[in-house]
């Protein structure tokens, strides 16, 4: 079956009907009432440490994002400045406020731009490479929104099961609207850009090299201590048992668009990689006596 095409105003519709369709959340239509803080805690700690402080990482993402693509289109600075960024910061403060709730320590997002971010910003301001930095940033949006998303199912399916109705209703449930809308951007301006062709092989090559060398799971930042808390977050999740299948579900977008010309390649090798190492660095930090990664991370 042939594939839509996706036109850029295509994508400037959805990025406007997202900003119509949800403003960000404010912090006094939630309902903070937790029946069991306990429960609660044991359960999704390290779920909503780690989640509270990815979103409220937003600001760095968005400095980023203006270093890697500094000729910045409409589109994209109405998503980022309109949407996005005044969703997820939302979502950053109502998590953290609840897992402060919980006597847990206020999040301590990391919001230093990386040295490798910096240097891929000062190439970036030849126009092939800004290209594949734009797809890249794309593929890495698609990535971490469908993480998210499937992070919200998980929690909001628990903490309903828990008969935690007040978070589960008015915490979870409008956040986890918010997400596959970005995916949806993400997903969709990347395929714009494989289907117009924008790419020369060359910048397609150095593409696939550089998102083999650098895929990093959502927030882990390219450092162990944070990948070892998003192996605590897949743990805490029930997914450590199906990572291949997981692999898949965050990969999808990449293997239809980077890696169609090799066959059988569904779920890409280095997500799988980047799951299990996130998952043994957990462990192994478990079996060293370190829980309390947060502090490990600081
Ligand atoms: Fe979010
Ligand atoms: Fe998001």
């Amino acid at each position: 079956m042939p594939r839509q095409i996706i036109t850029g105003q295509k994508i400037a519709d959805h990025v406007k009907r997202l900003g119509d369709l949800y403003p960000p959340i404010p912090l006094d239509t939630v309902d903070r009432t937790i029946l069991d803080a306990d429960a609660v805690k044991s359960k999704y700690s390290y779920v909503l440490d780690y989640l509270a402080r990815v979103e409220l990482e937003v600001d760095r993402n968005v400095l980023e994002l203006l270093v890697l693509l500094p000729d910045v289109d409409e589109t994209n600075r109405m998503f980022y400045a309109d949407v996005w960024q005044p969703q997820e910061i939302q979502h950053g403060l109502i998590l953290d406020r609840l897992q402060q709730d919980l006597d847990m320590p206020a999040s301590q997002p990391h919001l230093e731009v990386s040295a490798k971010i910096k240097m891929l910003g000062a190439l970036a301001h030849f126009e092939p490479i800004q290209q594949v930095a734009k797809l890249l940033y794309y593929l890495t949006g698609a990535s971490t929104e469908r993480q998210a998303v499937l992070a919200y199912n998980q929690i909001h399916t628990g903490l309903t099961e828990m008969g935690e109705r007040a978070i589960a209703e008015t915490i979870i449930s409008p956040i986890k609207q918010q997400e596959p809308g970005h995916f949806a951007f993400y997903q969709m301006s990347a395929t714009a850009m494989i289907q117009a062709h924008e790419l020369k092989p060359w910048q397609l090559f150095l593409a696939r090299v550089l998102r083999e060398k650098s895929y990093g799971l959502v927030g882990t930042n390219a450092m162990d201590a944070y990948k070892a808390d998003m192996g605590a977050v897949i743990i805490s999740l029930g997914m450590e048992h199906g990572l291949e299948e997981y692999a898949r579900e965050i990969g999808r977008v990449e293997s239809r668009l980077l890696w169609a010309n090799k066959q059988g390649m569904d779920v890409p090798p280095y997500i799988l990689r980047a799951l299990r190492e996130s998952v043994d660095l957990y462990h192994e930090r478990e079996s060293r006596g370190l829980s309390g990664s947060v502090a490990a991370a600081r």
